[in-house]
């Protein structure tokens, strides 16, 4: 961690946080440039640790180069208001020993949520990376923590340009907005050459024999409450899967959550099939290696739709809305729901003529962390309220 000297002219203090696997990919980027400004803000990293296990955890720290962090919260796991609380409770002594010019939160997992709202209260300006996105679906626990966290984020930094209309809409001051692009493409690019390689994958899983052909394969990810949590939206979602792997032999790395729930509703024995190879959660590199050569991704996640439209590679996203519009508009993805016929429609055009080609929306370049560390820097010197 880099702490300024007693001595040298800082620029302020800003204490980073980060909760859950997609919050990782995020922070690495921006505490990078942060980083590199000079003068240099005092910089802290605090983790709640919403996520703790290895696989979902110390493996991105490493492979990201992130810090460690000053204070890890040992939040873990809960319902939604334990958890929010729990860091509530567990981030305010952390502010009161030693308040920060800012308290910077990315995404929008509960702890994103829970340590925004306990600097709020306090009077310590809020960071928001990746805000204004909106699904207009608030059954998703994240669209609630979006909402939430924008309306008292004092500087907001957008990924497309959906989020400034969306956020003007909720009466967010326009001088608060900036548009600077994806620290996620950040991360990407500059760690897509130290992907691992699909076949180290297979053979680190014991299964160098999975793909036997040339046809390539398909990578699976799921695990959002609404795909997981009830057994027989799971069963139709998996056994549309298997109709895909007969055709293309599809890679499934398991969140926890959802092998708990295939656990819970004894569909293991469904998913027994030699077309279809269960991994457990895979690290970034392991991850980025298995979506660079895919011929198709079918996912729930927010992130991976971004990731595969700045990949080029077609993505079936099963939900039925995105908070990630761009991602339809100009990238790779489409939305298909939960509908097995829609999703075989749509795995079937990209069978038959590659899907979707997509092109890389505005600011996705790279330097999205170097335009929020230079806003950061501005709002610093010109007394950080906006
Ligand atoms: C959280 C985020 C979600 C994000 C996802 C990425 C919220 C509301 N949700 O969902 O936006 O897309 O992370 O992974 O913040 N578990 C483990 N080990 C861990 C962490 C979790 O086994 O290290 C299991 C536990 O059974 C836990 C369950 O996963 O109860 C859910 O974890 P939780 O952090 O509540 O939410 P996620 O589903 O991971």
């Amino acid at each position: 961690m880099q702490i300024p000297t007693s001595g040298v002219q800082t620029l302020g203090s800003i204490l980073c946080v980060v909760g859950a696997r997609p919050n990782f990919m995020k922070m690495a980027p921006i505490m990078a440039a942060l980083g590199d400004l000079r003068p240099l803000p005092a910089l802290s990293l605090v983790h709640t640790g919403q996520h703790y296990d290895a696989a979902m955890n110390h493996q991105y720290f490493e492979a990201l180069g992130i810090p460690q962090p000053d204070i890890n919260l040992g939040v873990g796991s809960g319902s939604h208001a334990i958890q929010t609380a729990e860091v509530m409770r567990r981030f305010e002594p952390v502010l009161d020993a030693k308040p920060p010019s800012a308290v910077l939160v990315v995404g929008d997992v509960n702890s994103t949520l829970a340590c925004a709202l306990v600097a709020a209260k306090k009077g310590v300006p809020v960071i928001h990376v990746e805000a204004g996105l909106r699904s207009f679906d608030r059954a998703m626990p994240e669209e609630i923590n979006r909402i939430l966290t924008d309306q008292i984020s004092d500087l907001l930094f957008i990924t497309e340009v959906s989020g400034r209309a969306n956020l003007l809409r909720e009466g967010i001051a326009e001088s608060r907005i900036h548009f600077v692009g994806n620290v996620m493409i950040d991360t990407l690019r500059r760690n897509l050459e130290r992907a691992v390689p699909l076949s180290q994958i297979l053979k680190d899983a014991g299964r160098e024999d999975f793909l036997g052909g040339d046809a390539g394969y398909a990578v699976l990810t799921l695990h959002r409450p609404s795909n997981v949590d009830d057994p027989a939206i799971l069963r139709t979602l998996l056994e549309t899967v298997l109709k895909i792997s007969r055709r293309l032999p599809v890679i499934f790395p398991m969140h926890p959550r959802t092998r708990t729930m295939i656990e819970r509703s004894g569909l293991e024995e469904v998913l027994d099939v030699p077309e279809l190879l269960l991994l457990p959660p895979m690290g970034y590199l392991e991850m980025l290696g298995l979506m660079k050569d895919a011929r198709a991704m079918l996912t729930d996640s927010g992130g991976i739709q971004e990731e595969t439209t700045a990949l080029g590679v077609p993505c079936i996203t099963l939900r039925n809305n995105t908070e990630r519009p761009i991602t339809v508009e100009q990238g790779t993805n489409t939305i298909a729901g939960q509908d097995p016929e829609r999703i075989l429609a749509a795995f079937e055009d990209i069978l038959h003529s590659g899907g979707k080609a997509g092109r890389v929306p505005e600011f996705w370049d790279g330097q999205a962390s170097t335009r929020i560390a230079e806003a950061i820097r501005g709002w610093l010197e010109n007394g950080s309220r906006s």
